[in-house]
């Protein structure tokens, strides 16, 4: 074990990216396991390229890569030279990315090896020594979930967890659990080697800018908030559609489905983020309280009452952007008697003073006809229409749609005149979008959540209460749907906007918004 310097390392004395100057980012070792992995690949790397790019990395950065795979240090950062000129937003520029691979290290063996954490901790070391003081610990779990209490445990077991003089983190990937009861031992596992405060459990839409503008819109206008509640408010939509199957994840997506890859993490935070009271700020904990009692008022459905408030379905075959493509069960890897869903629709409700009454409809699905990840906020409409006059092409109520993606930004639908002699309306909207409004490329969710985690900004990671809140909203619904194994599935042709079953989620004459 290499001698452990005890000086306090120097603030960092970098300039920050404009707007994430909060917490400094103190010189840090970044530890990542599953670093040939898949997300790592096509997220983690380009994402600590940018932020090299962007000068938002501390001064002293070291990154540690730990994974099965038989190479050494020059054969990784080939690797990873590769993964960032392939997935970088940006081009990158030969000084920046030389910078950074230089010094990466490869650190090979199973995870559950003790000789890769005595490895570990000899390397750490050696960095520790060059800079004369601790560097920052943080640990990137991306592998796949079985490792995580393994890692963590492994990290316990050789003192890894604390250091004498510098913080230590660790960055869980998704999925945190399985269901309710997994999720509670994996917290429990997590918990038992570091402290809550060192955890940092990730949901990548958290990172998105247009998630966060959501807090913008709602908190730093004084126009939505008297309308944000049940005396205006009709219906809330969220839409999460992708017009891609499963690649080659059926190994896990047979496991999981759409309500668990989906609707568990992304969905049901965007729902907390738009039902939320406001925060006394935007700090870790309040935020984080704001959304848990927001989780904790929606009443999961009862057993019997899961087939009238869920809708499951998978795709049969179709096309999808002009593409013949199979159905779901002719997929590699998929059983031909599967009944995991590839698309999940839910009617929920939050059951406080602000929502009781509003129905919350959440709808995801692999296949489908576009790409769109939306909120959609339906006004009630107006008590009596004055104005009406034939020749009126659809008075609709008012309706605040945020797109998360693509095609950020945000749209709030009008009655408009029709010019011309008669008083005749028509939904008209008043927009902006991100690309034109801030002539900016937003950055990329991980660039945002990797540098969050090495300052100790937890406000965009999912605490533990939340995490076991999210999954006790969903574990009925598996739990039935898991049970119920002789009820037809309902097929949707690849390409289509999803079954047709899940209108009758919608009732009051509502219907889903047009994907
Ligand atoms: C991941 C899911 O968490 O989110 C994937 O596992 C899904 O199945 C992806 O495709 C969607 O993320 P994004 O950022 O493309 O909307």
């Amino acid at each position: 074990m290499s001698a452990t310097p005890v000086a306090a390392a120097p603030e960092s004395g970098n300039p920050l990216v404009e707007g994430l100057e909060r917490l400094p980012v103190r010189p840090t070792s970044l530890v990542v396991f599953g670093a040939t992995g898949d997300l790592a690949h096509r997220k983690l790397l380009p994402a600590l390229y940018n932020l090299a790019h962007d000068g938002a990395l501390p001064e002293r950065f070291e990154l540690i890569a730990v994974a099965r795979r038989d190479q050494g240090h020059d054969d990784f950062r080939a690797v990873a030279r590769e993964s960032i000129e392939r997935f970088s937003r940006r081009v990158p520029d030969p000084a920046t990315l030389e910078g950074l691979l230089n010094d990466m290290r490869y650190v090979q063996g199973t995870f559950d090896d003790d000789r890769v954490y005595t490895e570990l901790e000899r390397t750490l070391g050696e960095f520790d020594e060059q800079a004369g003081y601790q560097l920052n610990r943080t640990f990137y779990l991306s592998t796949s979930p079985e490792f995580f209490p393994v890692i963590a445990g492994k990290l316990g077991a050789a003192g890894l967890n604390r250091a004498a003089t510098a913080e230590v983190r660790i960055v869980i990937e998704k999925p945190f659990g399985y269901d309710l009861a997994s999720a509670r031992q994996l917290n429990c596992e997590v918990l038992g080697v570091f402290d809550e405060s060192q955890v940092f459990r990730i949901d990548h839409y958290l990172g998105k800018e247009t998630v966060q503008n959501l807090m913008a819109l709602r908190f730093a206008n004084a126009l939505f908030e008297p309308v944000w509640n049940r005396n205006y408010i009709d219906q809330i939509q969220i839409t999460a559609a992708e017009d891609i199957g499963i690649g080659g994840r059926a190994g896990y997506y047979e496991r999981a489905g759409a309500l668990r890859d989906l609707v568990q993490n992304h969905m049901l935070q965007l729902l907390a983020l738009l039902a939320m009271e406001p925060p006394t700020a935007f700090e870790a904990n309040r935020l984080r309280d704001e959304k848990l009692k927001v989780l904790e008022a929606i009443v999961p459905p009862t057993t019997d009452h899961v087939s009238a408030m869920t809708v499951r379905a998978q795709y049969g075959p179709g096309v999808v952007g002009g593409v013949a493509v199979p159905g779901y069960r002719e997929e590699p890897g998929v059983a031909s008697n599967s009944r995991t869903e590839t698309f999940a629709a839910l009617r929920l409700e939050v059951s406080n003073w602000r929502w009781a009454g509003v129905p919350f409809y959440l709808r995801t699905g692999k296949q489908l006809a576009r790409k769109v990840t939306e909120i959609a906020v339906i006004l009630k409409p107006v008590p009596h229409i004055a104005l009406q006059s034939s020749g009126s092409v659809g008075i609709q109520a008012n309706q605040i749609v945020l797109t998360v993606q693509p095609d950020e930004g945000v749209s709030v639908s009008l009655g408009a005149k029709i010019p011309g002699a008669r008083m005749r309306i028509r939904p008209v909207n008043m927009e902006y979008r991100y690309g034109t409004a801030f002539m900016s490329e937003s950055p990329e969710a991980y660039e945002r959540l990797i540098l969050d985690a090495m300052r100790g900004d937890a406000t965009l990671f999912t605490r533990n209460d939340e995490i076991e809140a999210l999954w006790g909203i969903i574990d009925p619904i598996l739990s039935a749907w898991q049970h119920d194994t002789t009820s037809t599935i309902p097929q949707y042709a690849a390409g289509s906007s999803g079954p047709s079953e899940a209108n009758g989620l919608l009732d009051g004459g509502r219907k889903w918004r047009r994907l």
